[in-house]
């Protein structure tokens, strides 16, 4: 059996920073990675506009506690604000390491590290690699995963945790992997494990996610009976190109572009006088949506009653287009033959993100419960719930989130594993069980492609838990996940092999899209309130009587139940969120 001190899933931002922490404080300690694609493939590479920071270099009023205000505001208040203290005071920090690391940020003409505009943010502090940051950051930590010594088990794709005391103190005692070169199977123990194992874009049919962003990690902690935390929150991006849905970075707005409607109006007037197009994403996304359904969406001949807005960029110029937004330039006119600096760029809200997640400490230990944590198990980066963002993300918080969060779990799980001794596996067991579910998928004789029930389960999801939601879709959604659940029986696969079976692994990210899906659809159920990215057209208002709480979603094969968890309050106290 294969056996680490730390195993963690996910090669990207949060996972090569823990890694790289844990052997800074203990370089003795035998440390892998587990990823489904090559590291730097990992989504974390496709990041554009950048990641906030009060380094003060272009503002010098800014400060961590103004940086912590603003993304509390952004949070509509449910964020826990002991974690966004640490995000926002370890933040310069963590970027001045990154600089040394060899990541090369922008600058400005003195050579400091340049700082732009974001949504939300009331000062220029998102430091950026013009707009390919998560890019020039996760090379750089990739590359030094091999200087400190750290194991990479590359394309290989773990299909469930080991769990040991289910029903007490669930204690994680590693997890089971297949290859998905050869087939193999294997079973991993470790001292620690770590899930930095990304989000679930692919639960809704329009996302700037990547194709292998599946909520894998939160589907196993789901089936392992452990709770998911705010899953109702699906962060939008505003400025999803039309119709791909890929990402048009908000670096684009930040650097000036307007949002026009079909009579070439910006409409964010409208929803947000002060801070316009730099308003939030809950509000610029729900902006757009109302313009579209007010008839002045745009369509591909100009007239109006269509289903995207312009993003224009044209007033920037061709210089400042091609030095700051390369990528978003090239995107446009790779895909849609559009010259940005002359012409404007359809968009419109695309999934982005998940503000929920696994509900971790402080220190990226996994909770069991609202009052207990598990043994062995931590967590960090989209996956995880700290939790930062509350109900509405800013931009350029989440790369923040995985190297801040990334450096404080690795650290916590060097001093955690050097009290615990090697867990016991029953490897055997786990292969066969693993074993049956491969040979039962591939010997399934049903009638219908994985793509598509996929598609199905997407449009379901875009369709009845969206920007705007109400009880009846909600209820809807419910009733249509159940019996496309109920379809997963009749998926066959052509492919009965055992080398690079996609296939396979497409059939496997399946049964974890649904079972996100699931979550998200009840936990936003039962959340009778409107609350950043959660808007409920039946229940309009934030009601923080009822509402000023976490969500904790236990799922099981006949369904989900719901809790609370209290929100923590340290700093500032819920006013009227306005922009
Ligand atoms: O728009 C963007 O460049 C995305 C940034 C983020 O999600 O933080």
């Amino acid at each position: 059996m294969l056996e680490h001190d730390v195993v963690i899933v996910g090669g990207g931002l949060a996972g090569c920073r823990a890694a790289l922490e844990i052997k800074r404080v203990n370089s003795n300690l035998d440390v892998a990675i587990i990823a489904k694609t090559h590291p730097i493939r990992s989504h974390s590479v496709a990041a554009q506009g950048g990641i906030a920071a009060s380094l003060k270099n272009v503002d010098p009023q800014d400060s961590w506690q103004a940086h912590a205000f603003d993304t509390v505001k952004g949070s509509d208040y449910l964020a826990d604000q002991d974690a966004v203290a640490y995000l926002t005071q370890e933040a310069p920090e963590v970027i001045i390491e990154l600089e040394h690391m060899g990541v090369l940020f922008s600058r400005l003409e003195d050579g400091r590290i340049a700082q732009r505009a974001f949504g939300g943010h009331s000062y220029r502090r998102t430091c950026y690699a013009a707009d390919k940051t998560g890019h020039a950051i996760l090379h750089e930590l990739v590359n030094n995963l091999r200087r400190y010594g750290v194991k990479v088990y590359q394309e290989w794709y773990v299909l469930d945790l080991i769990v040991a005391n289910q029903g007490k103190t669930p204690d994680i005692h590693g997890v089971v992997m297949y290859h998905i070169h050869d087939g193999q199977i294997a079973v991993v123990r470790a001292k620690a494990v770590m899930f930095a194992t990304g989000g679930y874009g692919r639960v809704f049919n329009t996302t700037s996610n990547d194709f292998a962003s599946t909520g894998d990690g939160l589907a196993m902690v789901a089936r392992a009976g452990l709770p998911l935390e705010d899953m109702e929150f699906v962060q939008f991006h505003p400025t999803g190109l039309y119709p791909v849905g890929v990402l048009v970075s908000e670096a684009v707005r930040g650097e000036g572009a307007y949002l026009r409607n079909s009579e070439g109006e910006r409409f964010m007037a409208r929803y947000a006088p002060q801070q316009m197009e730099l308003a939030p994403r809950d509000i610029t996304s729900r902006a757009i949506v109302m313009e579209i359904r007010a008839g002045r969406g745009i369509n591909p001949d100009g007239t109006s009653g269509g289903p995207y807005v312009h993003l224009d960029l044209t007033h920037l110029g061709r210089e400042k287009i091609m030095s700051r937004l390369p990528f978003c330039w090239e995107e446009a006119h790779r895909l849609l033959g559009i010259d940005a600096a002359v012409q404007p760029i359809p968009v419109r809200p695309t999934v982005h993100y998940c503000m929920g997640g696994i509900p971790v400490n402080t220190d990226g230990r996994v909770r069991a419960n609202a009052s207990q944590l598990t043994e062995g198990f931590f967590a960090a980066g989209e996956c995880a719930c700290v939790s930062v963002h509350g109900a509405n993300r800013l931009g350029s918080n989440s790369l923040l989130e995985c190297v801040v969060y990334g450096r404080r779990v690795g650290r916590a799980i060097a001093h955690y594993v050097a009290h615990r001794t090697m867990p016991p596996v029953a490897e055997k067991e786990h292969i066969q069980k693993a074993t049956d579910l491969i040979q039962n998928l591939l010997a399934q004789r049903g009638d219908m492609r994985i793509h598509q029930l996929r598609q199905k389960v997407q449009d379901c999801m875009t369709e009845y838990c969206g920007v705007f939601r109400t009880a009846l879709l909600i209820e809807k959604g419910i009733q249509e996940i159940q019996n496309l659940k109920a379809q997963y029986e009749r998926i066959y696969l052509d492919d009965k092999g055992n080398y690079w079976n996609q296939e396979l692994i497409e059939a496997l990210e399946l049964r974890n899209i649904i079972i996100v899906g699931e979550v998200i659809l009840h936990s936003a159920y039962h959340r009778r309130e409107s609350r950043g990215a959660h808007y409920r057209e039946d229940f309009p208002l934030r009601d923080d009587q009822n509402f000023l709480k976490h969500t904790l979603a236990y799922y099981s094969p006949t369904g989900v139940t719901i809790e609370y968890m209290p929100v923590v309050i340290t700093m500032f106290e819920p006013q009227e969120r306005k922009y």
